[in-house]
């Protein structure tokens, strides 16, 4: 089995646990003012699903084909066509496809949620110069490169969201709740992309396993082991 198709089918474990739980709904309220949204990552496709049940229209881009092919099944066995969702394969830290994106599509909301898992070794080389660009140096980046790598991509998506001139929502998942008192970083982004303002919202869950990545307990794959986790909604418009 490839590295893609591994990740798909442990992000959809989990995934699947997040909708079921109503948390890609607590998501999608924030939302409720925005029609089209254009979703950077959309995974294996729950929370593409949970936008287009409360009626959005959906643009979603993800670079993993496996997550893509699982997505697609998962929106059509609902009932769900191209009217609803358009999928495209690409990589949101290239500037031509932002490029791509921006030209050819209108949408209100750029959306980018828990990208933060996706972090494999084999990607350092490739990213490493994109990191630099965003403005991190090497020391950083060698003693956090997941948390680095998924800085670079809420960056890019809120400049994505900036140069088209719409609203961006980031969710990111970690151990505590960030308030406009206690952030240190997303605060930074408002001002670098001249968003007018910017709404903090947290959410106590749990994740199956760490999310994304299933739990090995003495040898064996273990997918009941919870973990418990904050979502934290930053909503910039
Ligand atoms: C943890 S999953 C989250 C999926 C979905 N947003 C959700 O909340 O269920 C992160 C997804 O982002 C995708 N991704 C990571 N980096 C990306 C990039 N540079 N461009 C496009 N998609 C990316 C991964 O392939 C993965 O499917």
């Amino acid at each position: 089995m490839t590295d893609e198709l591994l990740y798909a089918n442990q992000w959809n474990t989990s995934a699947q646990y997040f909708y079921e739980k109503g948390y890609y709904s607590w998501m999608e309220e924030k939302l409720s003012s925005f029609n089209t949204v254009l979703e950077i990552g959309c995974g294996t496709g729950y929370s593409t699903l949970a936008l287009v049940e409360k009626g959005h229209q959906v643009i979603a881009i993800e670079k993993n084909m496996d997550c893509i092919t699982q997505a697609k099944k998962l929106l059509s066995d609902k009932g769900y066509s191209k009217q609803n969702v358009i999928f495209i394969e690409g990589d949101i830290a290239e500037d031509d496809i932002r490029n791509d994106l921006i030209n050819r599509f209108e949408f209100d909301v750029v959306i980018c949620w828990n990208v933060g898992s996706y972090w494999n070794r084999k990607m350092i080389e490739y990213y490493l110069p994109f990191m630099l660009e965003y403005g991190l140096d090497r020391q950083q980046i060698a003693a956090n490169p997941e948390s680095s790598y998924s800085e670079l991509i809420i960056w890019n998506a809120c400049r994505l969201a900036s140069t088209k001139g719409v609203a961006a929502h980031i969710i990111d998942r970690g151990t505590k709740a960030i308030t406009k008192h206690t952030d240190s970083y997303y605060y930074t982004l408002k001002d670098e992309f001249n968003f007018r303002t910017i709404e903090y919202n947290n959410k106590v869950a749990n994740s199956i396993s760490g999310g994304g990545r299933m739990l090995s307990t003495n040898g064996n794959v273990n997918s009941e082991e919870k973990v418990d986790i904050v979502f934290v909604s930053i909503l910039y418009k």
